[in-house]
């Protein structure tokens, strides 16, 4: 062997080691068909590049696909870029052509219906850069300031994440900008000057404002939820009904806001909110039915919300102020005690009062908008007392006294409550638990049965 073997080996190094026979095998087979192994080898060797282009044109196909998808995108973000810019021309274009028209006054109310109609629209397809450049147009035109008019209606203008930012070369002032009921969600002010601007009713969560001068800006029922106030001005600035909910608000300025029925839950606030370092000629912040951040109410007004109209203040006047007849809607004759009093009137404590007769029913509203979150979390009830006198004290009258609910003040009732008053002179306390959302009117009448 030796020698031949080696060379055999030799020859077939390659076929030998991939068909797996040892040189041993070869040799003791002595003479192996050397042809066949190089079919096998050819074979191996032309299946190769089938192979490779296989895989090949899979991964060329594939990375052709995500390529094309790619471009398609490419494209698709391209044309959308270029139908935002179109959209926008097409608005300043027209925007200008109202403005300068010279029947724009004359057509005063329809060029303002014109402008609210294309800015909700065009807002619906624009980017946070462009909502801020009508926001700015819109603003320069003196269209959304409340010091300026005429003004649009801008209610329902969708300018969620818009920044505004003050830096060396672009100035951040709107004094007096009137934007309620609009979206402003994720919007950032920073640096910005917001003297008595209006924000009332206003979808602002997650919004921030750093730096910014707020000074009497109102806040009047927004949704500031989540949102950020670092280092503002917040002299006098008004919250009422607001929703701070998970908000915060850090360093600056912090008195002298109206607090009055706003949710601070879980608000991340300092000490100086709730409990202000009162210096000379600063107010403290006003609290009241307010939610404080672990989930209780401060400062819950107790007040009487039906104004009696008993007249200790009132007396010099001849007509109630508060209560009304509910047929003519005519207010109510005050009879002074010390002047013409019949005989047989039984006192009713005061020194004037107005009568309720039969067929006349008296009534007056109530607000109570003040308590919104109070009613909404179903914590409030009410405490109705009365105290009534009679004509003829041997008579035996009764009287009624019915309480209408309402979402406000002119819609329908909701909700009623009556109570019989049988004796009088008589002392009446009940209570009332809400078990009705969104109920923050109600009107209190009283008639004779
Ligand atoms: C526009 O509408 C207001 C009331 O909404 C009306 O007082 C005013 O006269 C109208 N102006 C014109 C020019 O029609
Ligand atoms: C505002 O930001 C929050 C959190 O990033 C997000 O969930 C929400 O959809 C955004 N709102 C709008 C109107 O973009
Ligand atoms: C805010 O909403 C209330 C209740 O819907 C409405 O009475 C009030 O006029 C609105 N305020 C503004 C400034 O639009
Ligand atoms: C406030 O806005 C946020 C975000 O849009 C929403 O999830 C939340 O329900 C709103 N809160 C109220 C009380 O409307
Ligand atoms: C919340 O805080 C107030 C004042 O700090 C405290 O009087 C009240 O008991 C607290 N309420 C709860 C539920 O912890
Ligand atoms: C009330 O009536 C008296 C007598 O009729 C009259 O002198 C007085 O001026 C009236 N007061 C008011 C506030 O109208
Ligand atoms: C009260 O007295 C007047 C006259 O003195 C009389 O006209 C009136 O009917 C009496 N009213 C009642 C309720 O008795
Ligand atoms: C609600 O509270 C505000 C601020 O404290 C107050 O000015 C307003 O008169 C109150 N409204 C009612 C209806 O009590
Ligand atoms: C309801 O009001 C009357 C009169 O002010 C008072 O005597 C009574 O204690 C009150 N009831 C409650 C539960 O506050």
């Amino acid at each position: 062997m030796g020698k031949n073997a080696i060379d055999f080996k030799r020859e077939h190094s390659i076929v030998s080691s991939s068909v797996g026979q040892t040189s041993s095998d070869v040799v003791t087979r002595k003479k192996p068909k050397p042809i066949k192994c190089m079919n096998i080898f050819k074979l191996a060797l032309a299946a190769l590049p089938t192979i490779v282009f296989g895989v090949f044109t899979i991964v060329f196909t594939l990375q052709q696909g995500a390529a094309a998808r790619a471009t398609r995108e490419q494209d698709q973000r391209q044309a959308d870029v270029t139908n935002r810019r179109i959209l926008f021309k097409e608005y300043m274009d027209d925007m200008r052509d109202l403005l300068l028209d010279e029947n724009f006054e004359q057509n005063i109310n329809k060029s303002l219906l014109q402008i609210r109609v294309q800015t909700l629209t065009v807002l619906m397809y624009l980017d946070p850069a462009r909502k801020r450049d009508v926001f700015i147009f819109l603003y320069e035109s003196r269209l959304i300031r409340h010091d300026h008019t005429p003004n649009i209606d801008i209610r329902g203008a969708d300018f969620s994440g818009m920044k505004l930012i003050q830096t060396s070369t672009q100035s951040c002032e709107f004094p007096f900008l009137h934007l309620p009921g609009v979206y402003l969600e994720n919007t950032t002010f920073d640096g910005c000057t917001l003297i008595d601007a209006v924000f009332e009713n206003s979808s602002m969560a997650g919004s921030k404002f750093i730096l910014s001068d707020l000074l009497r800006a109102n806040f009047q029922n927004t949704n500031v939820t989540k949102a950020q106030f670092h280092d503002d001005q917040l002299y006098q600035t008004k919250f009422t009904g607001a929703y701070l909910v998970q908000s915060i608000i850090h360093g600056g300025v912090v008195q002298n806001m109206d607090l009055t029925n706003v949710d601070l839950y879980q608000c991340i606030i300092g000490d100086e909110l709730l409990n202000p370092i009162v210096y000379l000629g600063f107010k403290p912040n006003i609290l009241m039915n307010t939610r404080i951040p672990n989930g209780s109410f401060s400062n819950i007004n107790s007040q009487n919300l039906i104004l009696s109209d008993q007249a200790e203040t009132e007396c010099h006047l001849n007509f109630t102020s508060h209560w009304r007849d509910v047929k003519n809607n005519d207010p109510m004759k005050i009879i002074h005690f010390q002047a013409n009093v019949p005989a047989n009137v039984s006192q009713v404590g005061d020194d004037c009062f107005f009568i309720i007769d039969k067929d006349l029913t008296s009534y007056q509203h109530i607000s109570v908008q003040n308590f919104s979150h109070m009613i909404d979390l179903k914590l409030a009830m009410f405490n109705l007392s009365a105290w009534f006198g009679l004509k003829n004290p041997n008579d035996m009258d009764s009287l009624l006294a019915t309480i209408h609910f309402s979402p406000n003040r002119n819609s329908i009732d909701v909700a009623s409550s009556i109570f019989k008053f049988d004796t009088v002179p008589a002392t009446f306390s009940c209570q009332y638990h809400s078990g009705e959302d969104k109920i923050y009117s109600a009107i209190a009448g009283v008639y004779c049965v």
